[in-house]
């Protein structure tokens, strides 16, 4: 069984069987992560760089411990240490990381559409860690599969992603995921956080938070993009968290079953309250681990690929 496409730039159009293949072979890899020695020598012998222009804690260092899970040699790039500070083009810095011989590219841009125009000139396999606001693949991934680990299924199931969607590349992901292995997706803001015409994607529009709530068997919660300007587009933090927030109170009043998911990082007593960040309803952390096994299983997929 291998994958239909060489690189994961999105979810976007991914097929149903890859996306399964990938949750099937992540846990496997899950199993790895629970062993004494987690560690398997998979990919011994090839190169991965892992070129982050954006800043990034869990994606980076998650990529970075799947390498080092599967065996692979690890190089780090980071724009601030770079020859990029001194002018140097992303197409240069990319040919020069080439020719020393690398087999496989992760990539964080802030440019949406990079990932894509990597593959144009590169010939290492490439995987989008995050690109603008267009797509993060393997959050998409590691929260099915989170959903589904807790959960037991996805088919069927009411999935609300909510907050800032128009400066989420997460949001994206998750709608194209979900939906193509079966889920009901909604989305839930302030129109003003609301891209027009998100629905002819086939997702229902919340404005109320404590519908959404009520109808939903999970609630994957986002952040408030305040470096990409979101303040703007609400009056004020308080009140965002006065009207969408999540806090215990409104779960508890409104579905108790609920599974809070949150992609980090978080902005603690503005989507979510600490109550809630902390409590039993979420698997924030959970996810984190899970996203280790689901981008080993990426890389494994590909890495071991006939290009
Ligand atoms: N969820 C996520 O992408 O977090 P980082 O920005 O820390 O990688």
């Amino acid at each position: 069984m291998s994958l239909s496409s060489r690189h994961l730039l999105g979810l976007n159009g991914v097929p149903k069987e890859d996306i399964q293949l990938i949750l099937d072979t992540a846990r496997t890899f899950r199993e790895v992560l629970e062993r004494p020695i987690k560690k398997v020598p998979t990919l011994q012998g090839k190169t991965i760089v892992n070129l982050f222009y954006e800043n990034s804690t869990r994606t980076r260092i998650s990529f970075e411990l799947a390498q080092k899970r599967l065996s692979a040699d690890t190089i780090n790039f980071t724009t601030s240490a770079s020859s990029a500070k001194k002018g140097e083009t992303f197409k240069d810095t990319v040919r020069n990381i080439e020719a020393m011989k690398v087999d496989m590219i992760i990539v964080r841009h802030q440019s949406a559409g990079v990932p894509q125009y990597l593959t144009r000139i590169s010939k290492a396999n490439i995987i989008n860690a995050g690109d603008g606001l267009h797509e993060h693949p393997t959050q998409g991934l590691l929260d099915i599969y989170s959903i589904i680990e807790k959960k037991g299924r996805l088919e069927g199931l009411n999935v609300c992603i909510a907050g800032d969607i128009a400066h989420s590349r997460v949001a994206l992901s998750n709608i194209f995921g979900l939906k193509t292995m079966g889920a009901n997706v909604s989305v839930c803001g302030p129109t003003t956080m609301i891209p027009a015409g998100i629905e002819s994607l086939g997702v229902k529009v919340y404005n109320n938070i404590d519908k959404a709530i009520a109808e939903n068997n999970v609630l994957n919660v986002l952040r408030i993009q305040l470096e990409r300007d979101a303040g703007r587009r609400i009056p004020s933090l308080r009140e965002y968290h006065q009207y969408f927030g999540i806090t215990a109170e409104r779960l508890e009043k409104r579905n108790k079953e609920i599974l809070i998911l949150h992609p980090g990082p978080i902005n603690r007593g503005v989507e979510i309250s600490s109550e809630v960040a902390d409590g039993p309803y979420q698997v924030i952390l959970d996810q984190v681990t899970n996203g280790v096994a689901v981008r080993m299983a990426v890389l494994y997929l590909l890495g071991t690929m006939h290009n």
